[in-house]
């Protein structure tokens, strides 16, 4: 198989920080899919993966966790695939990643590919929608039925999460959204996916909600900078309401400030399941396969919105170049090996 890898301890810009490079494909056991990749999307955690590799790797490390393809061969305990059928997945983060030609993926964090979709289209969806998904409906706890026409405050709408979380958020629970984006585009693309309302992060958002004469968000949903946002939520949330946060903290933070409303707060990280080995990882299986019917029946659509060639040294470069400039809107995938 060919694979792009980082090499460890350089920056970005060292033309030798990514090469290109060939290893054995490897052979599926127990619960393994083998999986030819077809498309593949790039994330932010990508970038902080290479930024925690200080020394030189061997082999290059393949950082990527979000593909679309085809199942090659299986394990000798896999019950749920069989070789030909089309997949989309994340993958897990202890493992060998998908800027590569193949890949072995626990079957149980694989979802049926959605039938409606070509592969750059449904790559662009898996982390960010398991992301979205568990921390709305696992994490928060939002009952789709009781909590219908609750409102939520969305952080970071126009990110890779947030535009597939306000679409989950509205088709699935019918809620009221806030959504906030800084800038005119980002602010669109967030109303074209469902928000009632956007609000700009870098601004007052106590003030924009009160000029806008909305009230206070049972549930938040914090996607970015989350040191920068923790006192705002603190103080916008509803009494008894929830929190969740995707992004961590490099700053203490008082959770006492939370007591007089009854009001929770709790993490959300989607590589958690296949790193614990949870019992219920297979539910990961099942969400990627309701996201995918919601695309077939038309409820929700792709977050795709930039498509950067193949997977190359260079392209790689770039999507990682892209996302660390903190204001993509939707995603970024690479379509094939160059
Ligand atoms: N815990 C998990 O399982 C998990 C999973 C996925 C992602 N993450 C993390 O969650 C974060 C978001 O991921 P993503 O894929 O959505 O990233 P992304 O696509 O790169 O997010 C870009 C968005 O962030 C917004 N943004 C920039 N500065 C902001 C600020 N100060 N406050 C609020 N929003 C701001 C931008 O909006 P404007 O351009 O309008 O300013 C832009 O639309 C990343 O840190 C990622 O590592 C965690």
């Amino acid at each position: 198989m060919r694979a792009i890898g980082y090499t460890g301890g350089r920056p970005l810009d060292d033309p030798n920080a990514f090469v290109a490079f060939e290893q054995d494909t490897p052979v599926p056991m127990g619960r393994d899919l083998l999986i030819r990749i077809e498309a593949v999307s790039v994330n932010p955690v990508d970038f902080k993966v290479r930024e925690g590799i200080a020394v030189p790797q061997d082999p290059p490390r393949i950082l990527g966790w979000d593909a679309a393809g085809v199942v090659e061969a299986v394990g000798d305990q896999v019950e749920l695939f069989q070789p030909g059928a089309r997949v989309f997945y994340a993958g897990d983060i202890t493992r060998a990643g998908s800027d590569a030609t193949h890949q072995l993926v626990d079957e149980r964090i694989v979802g049926q590919h959605p039938k409606n979709l070509g592969f750059v289209e449904a790559a662009a969806l898996p982390l960010t929608a398991i992301t979205a998904w568990e921390a709305l409906f696992s994490r928060l706890k939002i009952d789709p039925e009781a909590d219908a026409g609750k409102r939520i405050l969305i952080i970071g709408g126009a990110g890779g999460v947030g535009s597939i979380a306000i679409q989950l958020a509205k088709s699935v629970a019918g809620m009221e959204i806030i959504a906030t984006a800084s800038r005119e585009e980002s602010q669109a693309w967030c109303a074209s996916l469902g928000a009632d309302h956007t609000i700009d992060h870098f601004e007052d958002m106590a003030a924009q909600l009160k000029q806008k004469g909305i009230g206070a968000p049972d549930y938040i949903l914090c996607l970015s900078h989350a040191d920068q946002h923790f006192l705002t939520t603190v103080n916008l949330i509803a009494p008894q309401g929830m929190i969740c946060s995707i992004v961590g903290t490099k700053q203490k933070h008082d959770l006492d400030l939370l007591k007089s409303k009854s009001a929770g707060f709790v993490w959300e990280f989607m590589f958690t399941r296949s790193m614990y080995q949870t019992a219920d990882m297979i539910e990961q299986h099942r969400l990627l396969n309701e996201i995918a019917r919601l695309l077939e029946e038309g409820e929700i659509r792709t977050t795709l919105k930039q498509l950067l060639g193949p997977v190359s040294v260079e392209n790689v470069r770039e999507a990682h170049r892209l996302l660390e400039q903190g204001h993509c809107v939707g995603k970024l995938v690479l379509e094939g090996f160059e």
